[in-house]
């Protein structure tokens, strides 16, 4: 048995008080939950801490909260571990999850944000033509396919974790694109194009993804939301050719023929080569909207003129290129799901030369 120090976040509505920050002190041993530690907390010291839970065993996905600053179930995470990570001196601090409203103490509205935005992308099956007399008949690796974010439990850390979200809320967000992956990937599913049409045209859909990676570091069953939103891009641009308003798969092509062409990515250009080039008219407004950032990048020395205009990485751009030929030979990989990518492992060489 140990004595563990929780330090958490209250927020009491009815009080009319703002939040405020309250530790209790907890003895049980370190293999146990940061759940239990607050539920034994509120049975022993405060019965008004607010915390929804329920299953107690990462199943039911309702006891998402922050613990040391990062989106996690309570009921996942163990005391002792908890303790050696928190910043607090040891202290395990708990507050609600980030991008919700908070309800009370611990508890966030998750209609409010995380289960408005599913209902966003149409979360069930549209199938095309009248159903089989029967059931459907689906390939087993179909089905593979999609198992990943069949596996997401609705707790909401990635939404809390999102970076995107926090700038614009209007995201769709990590969970709910992993979502409409689950029925993009589907074969019964007869609205891929729809599908991905909207979510392509959408300002706030999946070009709006900044790939920070801290969905898929939350997520607490391995759904890698992120990843799942890439594969969402590359179906809407490579397999239906979308031409997304928002300029994301042009964005994308031009960012790989940039790094491509320069050997690392060279800023100066990737604006006008997103828009056809710098002569395109699709790029003049872009350039006229960005001077004022260009000009505060300036005057910060964020970029200095000789290094935007003549790009010393340059130099490794033939070393670039090659690798983007080698890879561009292979055979397009067979992808299950993202753990199980039927590609050969040969290492990339680059030829001298
Ligand atoms: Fe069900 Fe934690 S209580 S996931």
């Amino acid at each position: 048995m140990a004595q563990f120090t929780l330090r958490i976040r209250r927020y009491l509505p009815e009080s009319g008080d703002a939040p405020f920050w309250q530790e209790f002190e907890v003895d049980l041993e370190g293999h146990r939950s940061v759940l239990e530690g607050i539920l034994a907390a509120r049975a022993r010291e405060d019965g008004s801490i607010g915390i929804r839970c329920s299953c107690r065993a990462a199943i039911c996905g309702s006891c998402g909260v922050k613990i040391n600053g990062r989106s996690r179930l309570a009921c996942n995470t163990h005391l002792d571990e908890a303790a050696k990570d928190s910043p607090e001196g040891g202290a395990i601090v708990v507050e609600p999850m980030g991008n919700m409203p908070v309800i009370k103490d611990l508890i966030v509205d998750m209609d409010a944000v995380h289960w408005k935005k599913i209902r966003r992308v149409t979360p069930w099956l549209l199938p095309e033509g009248p159903p089989p007399e029967r059931e459907y008949v689906v390939a087993h690796e179909a089905m593979v396919d999609v198992t990943q974010t069949m596996a997401c439990i609705q707790c909401g850390a990635c939404v809390s974790a999102c970076l995107s979200m926090e700038v614009d809320p209007a995201f769709v967000g990590p969970a709910a694109l992993a979502k409409a992956y689950r029925f993009v990937g589907d074969p019964r599913d007869g609205a891929h194009r729809e599908r991905l049409e909207d979510l392509a045209e959408d300002p706030a859909g999946i070009y709006d993804c900044t790939h920070c990676f801290a969905c898929i570091d939350a997520c607490p069953k391995d759904v890698a939301p992120m990843s799942q939103i890439m594969r969402l891009r590359r179906i809407a641009g490579r397999e239906f050719e979308i031409e997304d308003r928002n300029n994301g798969h042009r964005h994308e092509t031009a960012f790989v023929e940039n790094i491509e062409k320069n050997g690392l990515l060279h800023e100066a250009d990737l604006l006008p080569d997103s828009y056809g080039g710098k002569l395109h008219p699709r790029a003049a407004p872009e350039l006229i909207d960005s001077l004022p950032v260009i000009a505060k990048a300036l005057a910060r020395r964020k970029v200095t003129p000789g290094k935007a205009l003549l790009h010393p990485h340059r130099r490794h751009f033939k070393d670039v290129r090659k690798l983007v030929r080698k890879v561009e030979a292979k055979d397009r990989p067979l992808e299950l799901n993202l753990y199980i990518v039927g590609h050969d492992d040969e290492e990339l060489e680059v030829a001298p030369e």
